[in-house]
This record gives C-alpha cells, sequence and structure tokens, in this order.
C-alpha cells in the first residue's frame, strides 16, 4: 500500500494551526489537549463521522510532530523552521497580509523573500493535504495563510473537492492591487470549488479582483477560470453559543462572576465596561481608550466608572505589535495615574490569556461590552458576550467595521474612528433602561443562537458538495 492508501480520509481540513496545545505530561514528555476553540467545536463532529484528518503548523520551529491522535482526532502537525516562522508566518503572513487585508491600518510590507517563504510553506501544506486525502475527499482550507494551497492541491489532485473560507476581510481591489503578487494570490484561491468569506462585501471585493487582477468573467456568485465554475459567497462564522451558553449558567461561573464585581469594590462602581481582544492594531483599543479616558475626565459616566480591557498576548515578535503595547500601556498608566486614587484604577488592563470559564465569568459581570475594532472579519468576541448573558442583561457597543455588525442588530453601532461619537455611544449604552437593554439582547441571543457555529459548517459543506465544479456550460458575463 502506498502512504497515501494508508492514510486515506474522506474529510481533510486544512488551517494554519492545529487544533490542539501542546503541554507537558507529567513524566516531563509532550502531549497535546484539544483547544476549545470554535472551529474544532464545529468540525469535530464532522472529523469523527468522515473519518477526518487536520493538517497544521504546531505554532513553533521545533522538529514537526508529523501523524498523531489527540483526544480522538487525526492530526498532521508540520513544521516549519526559524527562518520560515520569521518569513512566512511573522512576516508575509502578520506584516503584508493581515495590515493588507484590514484596510492598510497598519503599513503592509513587501519582501520577495517572504513571499517566496509564503509559496515554499503553502506547497508543504498542499503537499500534506494531497497525500492525507481519500479519492473524491473534501478539502476545507482555512484562511489567508493558505490562500495558494487549493491551486497548488488541485494540481495534484484533480479529484478532490477543495473549499476555502477565509476568516480575515477581503479588502477592496484599489487595496488589494497594492499586492505585487495579487495575480498569484487571486489563482490561488481559484483553485477551490467554493471560496467562503464572512460578508457579501468580501465576496463582492474578491469577485472583483478576479476581473482587475486576472481578466476573468464573473456572473452573480460565479466566477469563470477555463472549464470551471467556482463560486464566492458569504458565510459568517460564529461560535458554539449554546456550550458557551451552559459554561455561563455553571454555579462556580457565576460565583466567579460575583467576586469579579466584589473585587471592584463595594459599593459596586457604575458602570462595568469590558474589553477583550488579542492585542492587535485592527482591534481599536487605542480609539476606545482615548474615548473612555474622556468619559471619565469628564465624569460623564458617574463618579467611579471601570473599564476591565483584556488584551491577549498576540505576534510579540513583529514590530508594529510591540510598538501597540507600548502605546497601549502609556495610554493605560495616563488614564489610571491622573484619575485613580488608592484603591481604586479606571482601567484594568490584563495582558493575559484566560480560559472560557473566566471570561464568561468576565462577560457576566459586564454592564457594558466595547467591541470597537477599525476592521474586523467577524469579531466573536461580541457573539460570546451575547452567548453568556443568559440573564438578558448588558448592552453591546458595536464597531461598524466588524462581520458582526451585519447580524447583531440589538448592539450600539459606532464609528470608531469618531471619538466623540463613540463617547456618546458608550453613554447611551450605559444608561439603557432595563427593558430596552433586554430587549436589544434578545433579539442579538436569538441571532447568536439559530446562527451558530455548526450551522455555519454543515452550511458551507453543503453548499460545497452542491457546487458545480467542471464543465458547466459557457454562460454570459456579468458587467464588471
Ligand atoms: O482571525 C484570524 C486568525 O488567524 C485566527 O485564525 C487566529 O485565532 C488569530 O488570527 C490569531 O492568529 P495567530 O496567533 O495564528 O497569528
Amino acid at each position: 500500500m502506498s502512504s497515501r492508501e494508508q492514510q486515506a480520509h474522506d474529510f481533510v481540513v486544512v488551517a494554519s494551526r492545529l487544533p490542539v496545545d501542546r503541554i507537558e505530561d507529567p513524566d516531563g514528555g509532550t502531549a497535546w489537549r484539544t483547544s476549545p476553540g470554535g472551529l474544532v467545536t464545529a468540525l469535530e463532529p464532522v472529523m469523527r463521522e468522515a473519518g477526518g484528518v487536520w493538517v497544521g503548523w504546531s505554532g513553533d520551529s521545533g522538529p514537526p510532530p508529523g501523524a498523531f491522535e489527540a483526544d480522538g482526532l487525526d492530526l498532521v502537525g508540520l513544521g516549519l523552521s526559524e527562518t520560515e516562522v520569521r518569513h512566512f508566518y511573522e512576516g508575509f503572513c502578520n506584516a503584508t497580509l493581515w495590515p493588507l487585508y484590514h484596510d492598510v491600518i497598519a503599513s503592509p510590507q513587501f519582501h520577495r523573500r517572504w513571499w517566496e517563504a509564503y509559496v515554499t510553506v503553502n506547497r508543504r501544506f498542499a503537499e500534506a493535504a494531497a497525500e492525507q486525502a481519500a479519492p473524491g475527499a473534501t478539502v476545507w482550507v482555512h484562511d489567508y495563510q493558505l490562500q495558494l494551497v487549493p491551486r497548488m492541491l488541485r494540481e495534484q489532485r484533480d479529484d478532490v473537492r477543495i473549499g476555502f473560507f477565509n476568516h480575515i476581510p477581503f479588502p477592496g481591489y484599489e487595496i488589494f492591487a497594492q499586492l505585487p503578487w495579487r495575480r498569484q494570490v487571486v489563482e490561488g484561491l481559484l483553485g477551490a470549488d467554493l471560496l467562503g468569506f464572512q460578508r457579501r462585501a468580501d465576496a463582492t471585493n474578491f469577485l472583483r479582483a478576479c476581473r482587475r487582477a486576472v481578466g476573468l468573467i464573473t456572473r452573480g456568485s460565479a466566477v469563470r477560470a477555463g472549464n470551471r465554475e467556482i463560486h464566492a459567497a458569504a458565510f459568517p462564522i460564529s461560535i458554539d453559543a449554546k456550550g458557551l451558553g451552559e459554561i455561563a449558567r455553571r454555579d462556580d461561573v457565576r460565583k466567579r462572576s460575583q467576586q469579579i464585581c466584589d473585587a471592584l469594590g463595594e459599593p459596586g462602581p457604575v458602570p462595568v465596561l469590558l474589553g477583550v481582544d488579542r492585542l492587535d492594531y485592527t482591534k481599536g483599543i487605542l480609539h476606545r481608550l482615548r474615548a473612555y479616558g474622556e468619559l471619565v475626565a469628564g465624569g460623564r459616566l458617574g463618579p467611579r466608572p471601570v473599564l476591565i480591557q483584556v488584551a491577549s498576548p498576540s505576534r510579540e515578535r513583529v514590530e508594529a505589535y510591540q510598538t501597540l503595547r507600548d502605546e497601549v500601556e502609556v495610554m493605560v498608566g495616563r488614564i489610571n495615574g491622573e484619575h485613580g486614587e488608592v484603591g481604586y484604577a479606571p482601567v484594568h488592563y490584563l495582558h493575559q490569556s484566560y480560559p472560557r470559564e473566566e471570561m464568561a465569568a468576565l462577560y457576566l459581570a459586564a454592564d457594558v461590552m466595547l467591541v470597537t475594532p477599525l476592521r474586523d472579519g467577524m469579531n466573536l468576541v461580541a457573539k460570546e458576550y451575547v452567548a453568556c448573558r443568559n440573564d438578558e442583561n448588558g448592552t453591546l457597543v458595536l464597531s461598524e467595521f466588524t462581520g458582526a455588525a451585519d447580524e447583531l442588530a440589538g448592539a450600539f453601532l459606532v464609528n470608531p474612528h469618531d471619538i466623540e461619537g463613540l463617547k456618546d455611544t458608550i453613554v447611551r449604552a450605559a444608561n439603557t433602561g432595563p427593558a430596552e437593554a433586554r430587549r436589544r439582547m434578545r433579539a442579538m441571543r436569538k441571532r447568536v443562537r439559530e446562527h451558530d457555529v455548526a450551522r455555519w459548517a454543515a452550511s458551507f459543506l453543503d453548499s460545497l458538495h452542491g457546487a458545480p465544479g467542471a464543465d458547466q456550460p459557457a454562460w454570459e458575463p456579468e458587467a464588471s
């Protein structure tokens, strides 16, 4: 038997990271624990049913873990060299594509050696996927780190059905056109049968890039490439709303939430605001702090308001992230220095990551949730907050520039660049009467409950299996 036959899987997930964290076992060896993210929760049942495998990077430059099993899931861990971590992951993925795809909030850097690493690493992922896929298998490739994989895989395995989902925005063509390798990226993606995006606008931007960068013709959601018809459409991702709601209902979690409120002072400060983000310049943390600092100075939130800002460490070796951390910490220090007193700090800044239970307790403690990115593909924090609020209390201030804004009609929408508007909206959200807050929260909870991550995965995979594939009859193009 060839290695392909030995490792034939009908369903292959290809994502830049494995869905497991490396932990030390009691004997000092390596063990793996499934990370409880939404994607793995959604795909786990599909993987188990279809005998699936997940191909991904282990997250460091150590030796590749290869094929192994964790919590009953088949995984294939690929390795990156130290240079590839710098050029592929920190460079092309996070200092070229990430800022470019988020409306150039930071300046993208274009380096040919980073692009070469991107091609090399994408090929490694494509080859691993080709080895794992059974004849006629379904392969689901994820995110901007792996945009060349669909085409590279199709070149090796024309028998498989390929889906691609982009978790971050796809930019307007005027921005995308800056990329020196725009044509290769579009052609790489077009190896898929179905391309999923967070918002309809992202799919539209991609179709425009097909017309402008490659000169292809499109009609509705379809693009014609040779004898193949590829579809690009919106599939807004979500969370495991039920699972998170159950955690938020647990006695220990509610007790922890009360402890958090108590720790903030007695009588409790009014109100408690919460921000939860990866420490990333797309998240609008500085704009939020500026608005909040001015509100504290002006006394518009009452005598002792509190903002808890969780900023989990992220991409710490990338320069723009180091600069952002310095700026955030200076601003937090300034607000606390100018407006705090012994026993009271207006900002509780936590540069840490927490387990889901602690996050649920924080969500329950927050009167107002601030989700104010400058650009965000979806923003699952907004949906997590809503899923945890079984009590139907709490209000959500949400940036217009998130995918979530298309869905969460009960939120207070805001343009985070407009500091006065942001301040007014925070004050409004904090002063919302209980009946209106409940009405808004109910609407959002219904949406998140009914459109959870399982429904997202099922709807993408159903569309992928219904996608037309090759040899469709010729059709009339749509005007550009
Ligand atoms: O949102 C895009 C994404 O790549 C997620 O998949 C991931 O959780 C997050 O950004 C952080 O990315 P990473 O730590 O892999 O750079």
